[in-house]
Order: C-alpha cells, then structure tokens, then sequence
C-alpha cells in the first residue's frame, strides 16, 4: 500500500497540493497539523496548562482523526498553541501511533506534516519536501487570512511564520527536516498546478 509523505513548513502550500495528490491517486489523506491543533484546542477548552504533558497525553490517546474540523482548528491562535505543545515526546508518540495506523489504509495515504517521511513513515514509498521563501509564505498566509474575512499585515504575519519555524526545526524530538531520500520542491515561483505536475511526475516515476 503506497504511502506519500509530504513534510514542510507552514503555509508552503502542502496541504493544498496534499488534498490534490490524494483526489487524483484515490488515496486517504491526513493533514497531521490538525492533530497537533486538536490537541491544543482541547487543552484550550478545558482550561489545562498548557506545560502539563501528562493531560496532553490524555488529549492525544483520546483524538478521533474522523473528527478533525478543519475549519475550526485552522485558527492562527491554535497553531501558534500547537506548536509550542508539539515539542512533548510523549504526546507525541500518542499522535503519531495514531498517524502510523492512518498511513497502512487501503488503496494508500499521503499524510503531510513536519515529520512524516523522517518519523512517522519513514519507509513511505514517496517523499516530498515543499517548501517556499519565508516571504512568500507570508504573503500567501495574509492572502488567507483576508480571504476568510480577517485582517492582519505582512510584518506580523512574517514574524510570526520564522518564529514557528525556528520552533519546529529547533525542537529535540522530531525536528522539521527534509528526509535524507526526499525530493524537494520548492513553491515560491510556482502556482499549484505546476506543484501538482512536479509533485506527481515523482510519484509516477516510483510507483510504476
Ligand atoms: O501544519 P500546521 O500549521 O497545522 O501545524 C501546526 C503545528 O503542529 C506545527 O507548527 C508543528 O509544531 C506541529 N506539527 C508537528 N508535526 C507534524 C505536524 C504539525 O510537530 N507532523
């Protein structure tokens, strides 16, 4: 069953060309940043500490990945939570035992996230690393945010993506990196089509 690892920072774009790849192959996708947030909203909404890693350890083993609302968890403030969470082993492993189940489903997965193809699956058939230049990143990001009715400016925007990724790619357990045998494409000159067409030229080319 083929597993198509898709790993990068935020708002590279792979979640986009993720749902993409996974409509034209037939395959389950999951977006593994929103099990992350699902965690960090349950912390949230009961008011827990959100150092308390034995509580986020309750919230993972008890995640439902059919019930991740996406339009719910996208909230910036919940990634912002999100990551600062994500650096605990322990819930950690919760999540990703969940994940590593998702990824042997029949006809085949591809799961986006930051550590998929060098954690999670690290025997995944395909790996893709997409990535982009931080301004770019951002200037997509507030196009999002206004998109769906909100404001915010560059600046912030900015400031706030480079810290997330210091975070990620500074953490001990499971640091933001490309895999040793990942193909990297790099989105900042590039719409989603011709990602789509990058990404799925790879992909072809390993599974036939
Ligand atoms: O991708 P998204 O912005 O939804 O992810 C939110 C946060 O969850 C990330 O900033 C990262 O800290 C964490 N995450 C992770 N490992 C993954 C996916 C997300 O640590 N596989």
């Amino acid at each position: 069953m083929p597993t198509i690892a898709i790993d990068g920072p935020a708002a590279a774009g792979k979640g986009t060309l993720s749902r993409r790849i996974a409509d034209a192959y037939g395959y389950h996708h999951l977006d593994t940043g929103l099990t992350y947030r699902a965690v960090a909203k349950a912390m949230l909404d009961q008011g827990f500490a959100l150092d308390d890693e034995r509580l986020a350890v309750d919230a993972a083993r008890g995640l439902d990945l059919s019930q991740l609302d996406r339009a719910v968890l996208s909230a910036h403030a919940i990634g912002e939570v999100a990551s600062r969470i994500a650096v605990m082993p322990d819930m950690r492993r919760e999540l990703v035992e969940a994940q590593r189940r998702f990824s042997r489903r029949y006809p085949g997965a591809v799961l986006d996230g930051r550590d998929i193809g060098t954690v999670v699956c690290p025997d995944a058939e395909v790996k893709l690393y997409v990535t982009a230049s931080a301004d770019v990143r951002a200037q997509r990001r507030l196009d999002e945010i206004r998109a769906n009715g909100g404001s915010g400016d560059f600046d912030t925007v900015l400031a706030d993506l480079v810290k997330r990724d210091a975070r990620d790619m500074g953490r001990a357990d499971s640091p933001l990196k490309p895999a040793a045998d990942a193909h990297l494409i790099d989105t900042s000159e590039m719409g989603i089509e011709a990602a789509f067409q990058a990404a799925k030229a790879i992909i072809d080319a390993r599974l036939k």
